[in-house]
């Protein structure tokens, strides 16, 4: 299991809102809507699209390239042309730093 690494300030993300962020050699992004925070892997897996760039909508990030949305909460698909999740990370708040932890 790796363990939790500092990506961000809170204030660094908007809420609600997104940051790219680097994760050892993974590129990641980090997403606060409601004052929670969630991370996923940056790569869409229809055809690796970066996520980051997407639109989000309450939950929900689409894909820039083609509009796969995806449950930031856990990296679900939820619509094509995307059919498999993309990796979702663990994230802790402490005071103002965000903390992520990947999952595999
Ligand atoms: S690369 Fe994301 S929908 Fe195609």
């Amino acid at each position: 299991m790796s363990e939790f690494i500092r990506v961000a300030s809170v204030n660094d993300v908007p809420d609600p809102g997104r940051a790219l962020v680097e994760v050892g050699d993974r590129l990641v992004a980090l997403f606060q809507v409601g004052g929670k925070f969630y991370a996923l892997d940056d790569v869409c897996t229809h055809d690796g699209g970066p996520l980051a760039e997407g639109e989000l909508d309450g939950l929900t990030i689409a894909c820039p390239r083609h509009g796969a949305k995806f449950d930031i909460r856990d990296g679900r698909a939820l619509t094509m042309p995307a059919t498999r999740p993309t990796v979702a990370h663990e994230v802790k708040v402490e005071g103002n730093d965000v903390f992520v932890r990947l999952s595999e």
